[in-house]
């Protein structure tokens, strides 16, 4: 049986300008000690899911609208509000996307590091103090015993970012929700955060659905991945698949948009257009005002995900029914596809790794 198994999940936000459609069908399962990437540009839903499955969403204007979410038998989107607590920061746990926003300027670190202890271990002070320099150490703070004592104001933003995590990881929880972890980090940091988070992966068995824009920090850690757009998913499968035999034009152009891809000094591609609105009723595919393949029965039906190969699904219509089938192939200098391996200088063919390991790794390229 999955970690957490979610089917159909809508999130609708009740504006004055119409009602948004933040997530809109969204359906996924995430095993134990996976780590589930979820890519998609801005405004595409990734963190309204994150929200939703935890309770953390505004009410009103937003709203479930339908769906379940099954974790370990208990259904987060409908189960009692003192039961959804119990799981909260204690078997799931959620790093923010905001750090700045996230903590109480008013609380010692310390103090906001053991609440979850406190809460739901009910443990003694000292003891989970103790735990906390511990876990501060672990995410790079330096001279934790004495900086637990700050407030939040006197750390940099990248230092409030790992305290974030710190907070995330200290219950051990079964699942981390990580919304942009490192995007505020620099690269060594960000390195050694993700490094902890594999290793606390292995340790403890946790599983890990990691929220970013980075598709190069994604393609290292992750196993399997969804591509989201206008709240819906329109590829999911394993990480190699999705990066290097993407389907789905949407995540073709997404990975051509990735700058590591682009030859040197050519023109940075970009995807043309802009998402919809989401307040506007969408017919048929939602990726079809700015597709280079779109044909006149694209925008007539919604399509939903179908597995096209073994673990590799797609919602594009077109490759559902056979009629399109793209290969892709970043536009090196010699017209080769390629992939960036994070522990080789520079760019690689993703069948020919310099170093020969067997995938990306977990250290974002340069
Ligand atoms: N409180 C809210 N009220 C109205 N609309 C909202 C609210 N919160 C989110 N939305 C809308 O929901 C959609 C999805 O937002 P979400 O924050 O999930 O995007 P995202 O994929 O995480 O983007 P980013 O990469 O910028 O973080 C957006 O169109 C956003 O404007
Ligand atoms: S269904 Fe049509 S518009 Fe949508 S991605 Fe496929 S080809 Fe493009
Ligand atoms: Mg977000």
């Amino acid at each position: 049986m999955s970690l957490l198994r979610v089917s159909n999940l809508r999130t609708f936000f009740h504006t004055r300008n119409g009602v948004v459609r933040a997530v809109n069908g969204v359906s996924f399962a995430i095993e134990k000690g996976e780590t589930l990437g979820i890519v998609g540009e801005s405004g595409s839903g990734k963190s309204v899911t994150g929200y939703s499955l935890l309770g953390l969403i505004p009410q009103p204007p937003g709203r479930i609208e339908s769906g379940q979410a099954l974790f370990n038998g208990v259904d987060l989107l409908s189960c009692p509000r003192n039961t959804l607590q119990k799981i909260r920061g204690k078997r799931i746990s959620m790093i923010f996307q905001d750090p700045m926003t996230s903590l109480n300027p008013y609380l010692r670190i310390g103090d906001q590091l053991i609440e979850p202890l406190r809460i739901h271990d009910r443990m003694d002070r000292s003891v989970a103090m103790a735990m906390a320099v511990e876990m501060l150490k672990q995410v790079g703070i330096q001279d934790a015993a004495t900086r637990i004592q700050c407030y939040p104001h006197e750390f940099s933003g990248g230092m409030r970012q790992r305290v974030m995590i710190a907070m995330a990881l200290i219950t051990r929880p079964d699942l981390v929700i990580a919304d942009e972890p490192t995007t505020a980090l620099d690269v060594t940091v960000q390195a050694q955060i993700l490094e902890l988070i594999k290793k606390m992966q292995n340790d403890l068995g946790m599983a890990v659905i990691l929220i970013s824009h980075d598709l190069g920090v994604v393609s290292g850690v992750c196993d399997r991945v969804l591509v989201m757009y206008a709240g819906q998913i329109m590829e999911s499968g394993t990480t190699d698949d999705l990066f290097y035999r993407p389907l789905h034009p949407y995540n073709q152009a997404l990975q051509k948009s990735r700058p590591a891809l682009q030859s040197k000094g050519a023109e940075l591609y970009t995807i043309p257009g802009l998402p919809p609105d989401l307040s506007k009723t969408i017919g048929g595919c939602p990726f079809a005002p700015r597709c280079e393949h779109a044909n006149d029965g694209c925008g007539r039906s919604e399509p939903g995900l179908e597995e096209i190969e073994p673990r590799h699904h797609t919602s594009c219509a077109r490759i559902q029914k056979g009629d399109l089938r793209l290969t892709f192939s970043a536009a090196n200098e010699q017209g080769e596809s390629f992939a960036v391996c994070g522990r080789c200088p520079g760019r690689s063919l993703a069948s020919q790794c310099a170093q020969n390991r067997p995938r990306p790794a977990a250290v974002p390229c340069p």
